[in-house]
């Protein structure tokens, strides 16, 4: 069963091919190591935000132009960013944290699709 996942066919023996295998296996490593990624992300977010005041103030995609004061998050680390972050997994602060989420030249229209449901979920409409 377990094979059959990793192969991902549906039990042809046909699939029982080396290269099917090797192909089966290379997508699972690959998975995983996104998936330690994006857990290490979390937990490194996590722990820079135990010293922001709340309710957060985010930049989201702040490249080289952080501010002072905000949590600046960014996918690049080339950029100057508190958190290393891909907006279109959502964000990782709860909900009702931030008081204000700003963003200049950043937004592509698929992203904005993907992003804008946890960045509204992330504001505190009392704020
Ligand atoms: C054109 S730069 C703007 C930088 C800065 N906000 C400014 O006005 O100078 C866009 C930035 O958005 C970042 N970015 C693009 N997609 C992103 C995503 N999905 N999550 C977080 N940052 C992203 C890029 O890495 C880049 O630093």
């Amino acid at each position: 069963m377990r094979l059959r996942g990793i192969l991902g066919g549906k039990g042809n023996p046909s699939n029982l091919d080396p290269l099917s295998i090797l192909i089966g296996v290379g997508r699972r490593a690959e998975a995983l190591r996104a998936r330690r990624t994006k857990d290490k992300r979390f937990t490194n977010a996590r722990s820079r935000l135990k010293r922001a005041n709340f309710p957060l103030k985010v930049n989201v995609g702040c490249g080289n132009e952080p501010f002072k004061d905000w949590i600046n998050l960014d996918l690049s680390p080339e950029a100057r960013a508190d958190i290393l972050w891909d907006v279109t997994d959502g964000l990782p602060f709860p909900d009702d944290s931030c008081a204000f989420i700003y963003s200049d030249t950043f937004w592509s229209i698929s992203q904005s699709k993907k992003a804008c449901g946890s960045l509204q979920n992330a504001v505190d409409p009392c704020n």
